[in-house]
């Protein structure tokens, strides 16, 4: 069609088309590493305010465009946002994550849950997406993303972030019938509200199964990995073009479980190294990542050094540059400028 000649640079590499350096964002870019988005939060106290009221969230999505033009412009948004529209209440508290007031924990809770109708439940999301579009135009990638069914459910059923996960698995061991019951429906409301952000001008997105990581392989491949692929599975039959990315935090162990998901680029954090990722997965598979956001506490010499291990080790194809997971809320904001200024002379360094 002759429309990649003027693709942004990070939709390029993700369509597995040869790139001048690989491209870069930063996963949680926007945020309270900012001074700008923390003087806008006093003035928006409410997380659900800062991201579903559109003029705000589309000013927070920006603040990190205007400071380091990043390859990448995420929509601000959480992957609990949809979950209200499914029938499960959810407020998301300062320091603490999301909170759901009535956790699931019975198959009648199940029963209830509704389809999610994005246009009625989440309108603001075309509001900001478009806007996004409109504002970066070609000299960007406006990616949207979603929570994995394993990771919602987790939140949906235990009640809040956990560190043990006891309810959940208690739920998976006990009465796997009814978390089944769940994830389906997650599944197919996720597939729809992917398929919405696309339709809202998303280019790439990303699932996040944050908390997959915390299964053995065996039990990812049952309550995890099936439900993965039903969401990418629906999603590529109605938008094959799309790039999708999976994110799982603490992934080594599953790391070629991730590629059999469906999703076109897998996101390796820093407990595997980028070389060995790169051997493990094979040279078919698009990887993204993987710095220790950690790394950005360092000098400016060691954020380089990392920079160009991490992209030598990738190799000149297939790779988005990245943190292996979310900026630090402590991390400086002249050592962020600084990655992104390095990452963009790429072609001249390495
Ligand atoms: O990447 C981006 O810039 C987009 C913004 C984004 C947020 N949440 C905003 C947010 C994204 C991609 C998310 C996804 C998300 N939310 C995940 C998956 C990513 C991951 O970390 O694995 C998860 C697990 C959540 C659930 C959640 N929401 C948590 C664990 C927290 C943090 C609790 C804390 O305070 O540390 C939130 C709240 C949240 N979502 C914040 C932000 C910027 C921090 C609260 C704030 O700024 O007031």
């Amino acid at each position: 069609m002759g429309v990649s000649l003027t693709a942004p640079r990070l939709l390029q590499a993700a369509r597995g088309e040869v790139v001048d350096r690989p491209p870069v964002w930063m996963m949680r870019q926007a945020g309270r590493y900012m001074k700008a988005y923390r003087d806008l939060r006093e003035k928006y106290p409410s997380f659900r305010d800062r991201s579903e009221i559109p003029e705000v969230a589309i000013e927070v999505s920006l603040q990190p465009w205007r400071a380091f033009q990043p390859d990448g412009v995420i929509l601000f948004s959480d992957i609990v946002t949809p979950l209200p529209g499914l029938g499960i209440d959810m407020d998301i508290a300062e320091g603490k994550g999301p909170i759901i007031h009535s956790p699931i924990r019975t198959s009648a809770q199940v029963d209830h849950l509704h389809p999610l109708d994005p246009e009625a439940a989440l309108p603001f999301i075309k509001t900001i997406l478009q806007a996004l579009r409109q504002e970066v135009g070609n000299q960007s990638t406006v990616l949207g993303f979603v929570g994995a069914p394993w990771t919602l459910a987790a939140y949906a059923v235990e009640g809040k972030g956990s560190k043990t996960y006891s309810i959940i698995k208690n739920m998976a061991f006990t009465e796997p019938t009814m978390l089944h019951q769940l994830l389906s429906k997650l599944a197919d409301a996720i597939a729809i509200y992917m398929r919405y952000q696309i339709d809202c001008g998303a280019q790439v997105v990303q699932m996040f199964d944050s908390w997959a990581g915390q299964l053995s392989p065996q039990d990812y491949d049952t309550f995890a990995l099936p439900y993965q692929k039903r969401v990418f599975q629906q999603v590529k039959a109605t938008h094959p073009d799309t790039p999708l990315i999976l994110l799982v935090s603490g992934s080594a162990g599953v790391l070629e479980r991730m590629a059999q998901s469906g999703a076109d680029i897998v996101t390796v954090d820093w407990s595997v190294d980028m070389a060995d990722a790169r051997a493990r997965l094979g040279k078919d598979v698009k990887v993204q990542g993987n710095l220790d956001p950690g790394v950005l506490f360092g000098s400016k010499d060691f954020i380089r050094d990392r920079i160009l291990d991490t992209v030598r080790k990738a190799g000149n194809w297939g790779h988005i540059l990245n943190l292996g997971h979310g900026v630090l809320p402590q991390t400086p904001e002249e050592n962020v400028a600084f990655f992104f200024e390095t990452a963009k002379q790429l072609n001249a360094l390495v």
